[in-house]
Order: structure tokens, then C-alpha cells, then sequence
């Protein structure tokens, strides 16, 4: 298969209007997406990939759609599941209260959240392992990536296990299970936390 970079995304549709247009059936949202297409998930994101620009936290970007993951702007009861990997803590706390309940809004009654993230608590642990290269790995974490000069890779609210189940249960969630056998990125540091409306 082709996977072509999004260098621009003018060419690219809104994910309001790719909704709007193609009315799916079933409607699963990878958001943030980066450079990683995942099948039968529509990819989002915002940001184009410029392979001149130095931007070391993601491997480009492949959206099927333009959408701001804190502003999707879709009807409510419509969504049949979200996934994002490495995003939410590149937001403020309260942008990712905000977003959890936009999303919470969007989701269809029983469908499913996946997140995955890195979870502060693991980081601290991960600071002082022995491993040299898992020291590094969670110091990254603190801050993310602010060497690329690109706004959106900067962290600014890393997430413990705790805190982010009883932010969802708070919000509305039920069936809050945060685990850190994670499909992306580095199992043990990572949490992933599955919920659902
Ligand atoms: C660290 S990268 C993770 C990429 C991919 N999910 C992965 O796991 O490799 C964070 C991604 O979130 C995207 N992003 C940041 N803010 C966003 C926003 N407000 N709406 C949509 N995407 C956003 C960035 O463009 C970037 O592709």
C-alpha cells in the first residue's frame, strides 16, 4: 500500500465534511494519528508533516481527515469508538477535561474509549531504573519533545493511573479499566485505559 505524507492539508478533507459526505455507518476515530494509519479507523489529525522541519515525535502524518481533537464538532450519539495514542498529554488538564467530556458527548451509548499514555507514576519509577535508556525514555516524558520547535509536541499534563480513572468516572464514564500492556509505544511506562459510555 501507498502511504503518502500529508505535507499540506488543504487537499484533505474536514472530518465534519468527511462525515457529512460519506454518512459511514460505523464510524471508529483514530485521532492524532500522526504518521500511524490504523484500518477501519478514520486517522485525524491537525498538523502537517514537513520533511524539512525537524519533528522527531512522530513518524509524519497520513490523516484521512483534518479535525481539531478538542473541537470535532459532531453530533452527539454518533461515534462508535475512539482511540488515541500519545495525545492527551500533550494538553493542559483542564483541554483534556474538556475534550473527555466533548467525547463522552460525541460517543454512542455502549461504545468503547481507548487512550493510551504515558502514566506519570511509571515515569518517576522508570527515572531511577538502571537501564540508562529507560532513565531517558521517562525523562522525555516530563516535558515531551520541545527541541523540534513545534508547539503541539510539547507535554504539558502527564496522567497516573489514578487520577485519569477517576477524572473519566467523574465525567461520566463507566467500566474504567487502566492497564499497561499497551499496543504502541513502551509497555511498563505506558498506560492504556479503556472505558465506555
Ligand atoms: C506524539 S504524536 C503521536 C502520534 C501517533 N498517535 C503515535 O502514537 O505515534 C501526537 C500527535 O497528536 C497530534 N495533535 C496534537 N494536537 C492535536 C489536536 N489538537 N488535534 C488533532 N491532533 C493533534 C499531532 O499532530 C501528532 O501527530
Amino acid at each position: 500500500m501507498l502511504i503518502t505524507m500529508n505535507t499540506t492539508l488543504e487537499s484533505i478533507p474536514r472530518l465534519t465534511e468527511y462525515i457529512r459526505d460519506l454518512s459511514p455507518d460505523v464510524v471508529k476515530l483514530h485521532l492524532g494519528c500522526g504518521g500511524e494509519r490504523w484500518k477501519d479507523y478514520l486517522n485525524v489529525d491537525l498538523y502537517a508533516y514537513d520533511p524539512d522541519k525537524p519533528d522527531s515525535s512522530r513518524s509524519g502524518c497520513i490523516a484521512d481527515a483534518v479535525g481539531d481533537m478538542r473541537d470535532l464538532q459532531l453530533p452527539d450519539d454518533t461515534i462508535d469508538e475512539i482511540f488515541t495514542s500519545h495525545t492527551l498529554e500533550h494538553f493542559t488538564r483542564w483541554e483534556a477535561v474538556d475534550m473527555l467530556n466533548d467525547w463522552l458527548r460525541m460517543l454512542k451509548p455502549g461504545a468503547k474509549l481507548v487512550m493510551e499514555t504515558p502514566d506519570f507514576t511509571r515515569c518517576i519509577l522508570w527515572l531511577f531504573h538502571p537501564s540508562s535508556k529507560k532513565r531517558q525514555l521517562a525523562l522525555n516524558m516530563f516535558y515531551g519533545n520541545q527541541w523540534d520547535r513545534h508547539d503541539f509536541e510539547t507535554h504539558r499534563y502527564v496522567w497516573s493511573g489514578r487520577e485519569i480513572k477517576q477524572t473519566l468516572e467523574e465525567i461520566g464514564y463507566r467500566d474504567v479499566v487502566v492497564g499497561h500492556r499497551t499496543w504502541t509505544h513502551k509497555r511498563g511506562r505506558d498506560m492504556r485505559i479503556e472505558a465506555r459510555k
